[in-house]
């Protein structure tokens, strides 16, 4: 019997799903929770001996197992190019010739966040089928299970594609607005037919308009003290509860990031800059009630919005 195990193998945030032939699934769980490690930041996407467990359980020797992962295959590629291109070495120019207390901290935090994913991502990458692939070798020949096939798809059509085959429509359009993708940190598709082309291509690289909403949401979640890889951004939107809009907040995060027709855009470095410095006055301070930033995180999820 055919079975489809779907990894969604980004550095942070793994998980497993297996489908049978007919469609059903089976088996699906955040890796985070096997691993008893929050958010499983930076650990292989098929966990060694749990991966070949998983599928010893739930499906029978000579069994086909296809796996499809939630990044492209030109993935790599992608990212390795992001390392090269000019604006990010600008921008690492930028924080190693500047003086610290020059550098606003949420444009520091910016810099080696986006450091930290882009390494992790490339990592996170090349660890995606290891496992996999070993653990199903050393298999003994009587409970062999076959790895009949590797599928790669463009990671925003993977989150289109959960949306629309899980909801009750039949045609729909399908906005993607994620953290970062490749070439870009939005998409929108066209769910028709049970197809789903995408409406626009997104050639943009790293720095050229390339607005993130899912950036955006950090830098607030930053701000308002709540750690991003702590899984504290859900606090932001309870948080919000208890503030009211301040109009110069709302000025200043509305500076940065901007929505034209089907784009998402990020304004130049200079007025970046100026509404980083000004909102970083707005931070919480450790020690302090929280209370204190519900107006930032209120104002913030009307932005969002
Ligand atoms: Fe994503």
């Amino acid at each position: 019997m055919k079975y489809y195990l779907g990894v969604a193998n980004t550095f942070h945030d793994s998980s497993l799903a297996l489908v049978d032939s007919e469609g059903k699934v089976i088996f699906a769980e955040a890796n985070e929770r096997y691993l008893q490690y929050k958010r499983a930041v930076n650990t292989s996407p098929e966990p060694y001996v749990r991966i070949e467990n998983l599928l010893l359980e739930y499906t029978e020797p000579g069994a086909e197992i296809i796996a499809a992962y939630t990044w492209s295959e030109d993935y790599e590629d992608y990212i390795k190019g992001i390392m090269d291109e000019q604006g990010f070495t600008a921008f690492k120019d930028y924080i190693e010739s500047t003086p610290d207390d020059e550098v606003p901290d949420l444009i520091r935090d910016q810099y080696f966040s986006s450091a930290f994913f882009i390494k992790s991502a490339l990592a996170g990458s090349q660890l995606s089928g290891l496992n996999l692939q070993f653990g199903l070798s050393q298999l003994p020949e009587r409970s062999r299970i076959n790895l009949a096939g590797i599928r790669k798809y463009e990671h925003h059509l993977t989150h289109a594609a959960t949306a629309c085959y899980t909801s009750p429509y039949t045609e729909a359009s399908c906005a993607i607005l994620d953290g970062y993708g490749e070439g870009s940190a939005y998409q929108c598709y066209s769910y028709k037919d049970n197809k789903l082309p995408a409406l626009a291509s997104r050639v943009q690289k790293y720095g050229a308009n390339s607005g993130s909403l899912g950036f955006f949401y950090m830098q607030i979640c930053k701000l308002c003290g709540f750690g991003l890889f702590h899984g504290e951004e859900w606090k932001v939107m309870g948080l919000a509860a208890y503030g009211k809009l301040n109009p110069a907040l709302y000025e200043l995060m509305t500076a940065l990031i901007r929505v034209e027709g089907l784009d998402i855009v990020q304004a130049d470095m200079p007025v970046c800059l100026n509404s980083y410095l000004e909102l970083e006055k707005y931070r919480h301070m450790g020690g302090e009630s929280y209370l204190n930033v519900a107006d930032l995180a209120y104002t913030a999820q009307a932005v969002f919005s």
